[in-house]
């Protein structure tokens, strides 16, 4: 029998679990549930007999995969797939897939939820700003980038972006301002949000240098990765410029931004795609997305 293994340190909202239940069990597979896991070895020990496989931001290292001898898929329920040892996988002919764009919605509203909480000072009652009128740089216009220039031209936001990998016209008819350069983005935007992956090339890529060309009163909005930050850069700049905040959903490990009060936010733990919605979406896509793998072969969301 095909064992598939939902393996969420982070779990799932329990509707998505039983929704993911039904579409495995209804193909006659069995369904296993590793949740709130405290140890590697809890992972490794129950992804041992596991066919395919269900993770969201966990860890899946060559030592994981070692240890899953059955093991012929893997589905990131959700977009970053920076968690999973591609090549370990690959070298084991080991299928890795996401789920793009589910849970883009989910991201978009707690980036303009935590834009919102940090123009009207954390909700203190003192008097803020708007976000009516002001330019909105998105680095990167995929799905949650797009969901984020959607909601954000809601509010009366002024939509720029860059995309290396979109033509102006691609840029333009998904309703945002192309820019050219990444200079130019940060330049022209007050506000800038972030939507890259993290990989070798864009890791610690948003610098100093990039950041103090933005706009006085400028924000950054993180809810990618933390890796993309060069976060002593960022520190740096902040210590120089005291017009310039910081608000994220993947808090940095160390204590660097603590200081910064009143232009500093981070989330207690990353929580952007954490919606009934969104564990619904990206779940259900992770457990069909499997069965038509095991039957038919279907690889269309590969990205290894
Ligand atoms: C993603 O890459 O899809 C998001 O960062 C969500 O991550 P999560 O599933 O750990 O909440």
């Amino acid at each position: 029998m095909i064992k598939v293994l939902v393996a969420t340190d982070k779990p799932f909202a329990p509707i998505a679990v039983k929704g993911i239940r039904e579409i495995i069990e209804a193909r006659g597979y069995e369904l296993a549930l590793l949740e709130k896991y405290t140890s590697r070895e809890e992972l490794i020990a129950a992804v041992a007999d596991a066919d395919a496989l269900i993770v969201r931001s966990d860890k899946i290292t060559g030592d994981v995969i070692d240890a899953a001898k059955r093991l012929k898929v893997v589905v990131r329920a959700g977009a970053g797939y920076d968690n999973i040892d591609l090549v370990a996988c690959s070298a084991r002919d080991v299928v890795v897939m996401n789920t793009p764009g589910q849970n883009a919605n989910a991201v978009a509203e707690l980036a303009l939820g935590l834009m919102v909480y940090m123009a009207r000072n954390f909700y203190n009652g003192t008097s803020g700003s708007e976000l009516k009128g002001k330019k909105l740089g998105l680095h990167a216009y995929g799905n949650v980038g797009q969901n984020v220039g959607r909601v954000a031209r809601g509010f009366g936001m002024e939509v720029y972006a860059f995309d290396p990998y979109m033509t102006d016209e691609q840029i333009k008819l998904a309703g945002a301002i192309p820019v050219h350069s990444v200079e130019e983005l940060y330049s022209t935007c007050r506000y800038v949000s972030l939507h890259v992956p993290a990989t070798a090339e864009t890791r610690r890529s948003i610098n100093r240098d990039l950041l103090q060309r933005m706009p006085p009163d400028a924000v950054l909005v993180n809810t990618a990765r933390k890796e993309i930050i060069d976060e002593e850069g960022l520190a740096r700049l902040m210590e120089e410029r005291p017009d310039f905040s910081y608000i994220t959903d993947v808090a940095p490990d160390s204590t660097l931004f603590s200081k910064f009060t009143g232009r500093y936010y981070a989330t207690p733990k990353k929580m952007g795609a954490q919606t009934g919605e969104a564990n619904v979406n990206a779940g259900l896509a992770a457990a069909r997305q499997i069965v038509n793998f095991i039957e038919k072969g279907d690889k269309r969301f590969k990205v290894n």
